[in-house]
């Protein structure tokens, strides 16, 4: 991540490592990065994002797929209409870099409760094959980047999960808004034939 040539990564302050999960802090905000290169997987600006995809879906029994810094999580969790929220994550270094990650080092503090909050250790495709729980609400976000390299495992994930629905759910994925027009086509398309369940 750039802002007018300055790197989170030289610029800003390393606050956690584990394995190879970075989470660095630059003017007061959070970014993950995971692998050897400085691959971002999620930033805390974001949140700005978050708040206008997510809209006022969020309520019952929420999945997640994707932990990262926990920013989606933590405003899932300020919805009075959620009842509990479940997030899995194939990375365990995320999951104790997550838990490493104090409230003094994040810019977006949020009232929610975390008593409501289960995450587990395990990839999202397996989960949704595996679990006999259905949601009211699946936030997928998983991935680094939308092209077409990633759009068939978006696309079997979403189809996975379309199964854990309950009647009447919702499901949306995080939308990055530089993705080329051509692959936010077929990114709305998975999600308008996969994201909803009316039966
Ligand atoms: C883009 S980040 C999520 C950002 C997050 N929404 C936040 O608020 O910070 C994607 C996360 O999904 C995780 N991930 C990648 N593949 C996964 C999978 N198949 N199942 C579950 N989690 C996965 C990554 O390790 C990473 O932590």
């Amino acid at each position: 991540m750039s802002e007018s040539g300055i790197n989170y990564f030289s610029d800003g302050s390393l606050v956690v490592e584990v394995g190879n999960v970075k989470v660095y802090r630059m003017n007061e905000k959070l970014y993950l990065e995971i692998g050897p290169g400085h691959t971002l997987w999620a930033l805390e600006d974001e949140l700005i994002d978050y708040m206008e995809q997510l809209k006022d879906y969020p309520k019952g029994d929420c999945l997640e797929i994707g932990l990262g810094l926990g920013v989606a999580s933590r405003y899932i969790l300020t919805f009075p209409a959620v009842n509990s929220l479940t997030t899995v994550e194939l990375n365990k270094d995320v999951i104790v870099a997550h838990s490493l990650l104090d409230d003094k080092y994040r810019h977006y503090t949020m009232d929610y409760n975390s008593d409501c909050h289960k995450i587990l250790h395990t990839g999202g495709l397996e989960y949704a094959y595996m679990t006999k729980k259905r949601y009211d609400f699946i936030f997928v976000d998983f991935y680094d980047r939308i092209d077409e390299d990633t759009l068939p495992m978006i696309e079997d994930m979403v189809r996975a999960c379309n199964r854990i629905l309950k009647p009447g759910a919702k499901m949306i994925g995080w939308l990055d808004k530089y993705t080329p027009e051509e692959y936010m086509i077929e990114f709305t398309y998975i999600f308008e034939r996969y994201g909803t369940r009316n039966d």
